[in-house]
């Protein structure tokens, strides 16, 4: 298996690297030009291709021969950055590539989802604050995952709860919509959304889905769990 990861040098794309090369995946990283050095540690091991993530020059030659892309989306700038990548990888991957996007809770693909007023709140002022400080769009984001969702591709857009550092607990939980009470407790390990991203890419029940994951030792997770053995 080859697979590309795009945003290959952030603290996610760093643990999706790890998760690969222990499946023995070979894998081609793009990054900045500026952040190859962060990937040092792999070196002999994986393919660096630096450039911007939204070129489509870029990605066309890092996705060449991918059987699976893992995208790390994230709307910097005002540019449309994160579109701009979700559609260089729509183009230019093959057509019976498994591309995986990452993205957070906010996104939503049928309007299902139940947000708390604390969470809708806090990413009112964020987006602003960010957006006005041209840091972060984050209705870029929101633009590609409807590119995405619109796509005949094998794509899963998987939407991390708040996120934290720590030792892999094992596979996150999903469920289809914010707001069911799996979710709850609204928090995962980073190592396990990789864990996720690289599992999407050889599990067919995730194709044109869009999961909402948490922890699988989270309380709300625990509860669930709880709950369908009894
Ligand atoms: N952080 C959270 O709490 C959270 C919660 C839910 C979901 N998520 C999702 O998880 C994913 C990873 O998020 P993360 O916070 O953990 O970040 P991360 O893995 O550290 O990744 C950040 C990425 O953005 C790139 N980047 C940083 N500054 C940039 C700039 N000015 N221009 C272009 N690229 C830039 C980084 O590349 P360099 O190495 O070149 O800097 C890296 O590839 C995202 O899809 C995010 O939506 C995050």
């Amino acid at each position: 298996m080859r697979v590309c990861i795009i945003g290959a040098s952030g603290k996610l794309g760093q643990y999706m690297i790890e998760h690969c090369l222990e499946r023995g995946y070979e894998v081609v990283g793009v990054c900045r030009p500026k952040s190859v050095g962060k990937l040092d540690r792999f070196r002999g091991r994986i393919t660096v291709v630096p450039g911007p993530t939204n070129d489509p020059r870029v990605i066309r030659q890092a996705v060449a021969g991918a059987d699976g892309v893992l995208t790390v989306l994230v709307p910097w700038g005002v540019n449309d950055y994160s579109s701009g990548t979700a559609q260089a990888v729509l183009d230019h991957a093959a057509p019976n590539a498994r591309l995986v996007f990452s993205c957070g809770w906010h996104i939503s693909r049928d309007g299902q989802d139940v947000y708390s007023k604390t969470f809708t709140r806090g990413l009112a002022i964020v987006g602003w604050l960010a957006r006005t400080l041209r840091l972060v769009d984050i209705d870029d984001q929101v633009e590609a995952c409807r590119r995405i969702f619109a796509s005949e591709a094998r794509w899963t857009v998987v939407r991390g709860s708040d996120l934290e550092e720590g030792e892999s607990q094992g596979l996150p939980v999903w469920s289809r919509h914010v707001g069911d009470p799996i979710l709850e407790s609204n928090l995962t390990r980073r190592v396990d959304f990789a864990l996720f991203m690289v599992e999407a890419l050889t599990d067919p029940d995730l194709i044109h889905e869009a999961p909402a994951i948490v922890g699988c030792r989270s309380p709300s997770a625990l509860a669930h769990q709880g709950e369908q053995s009894a």
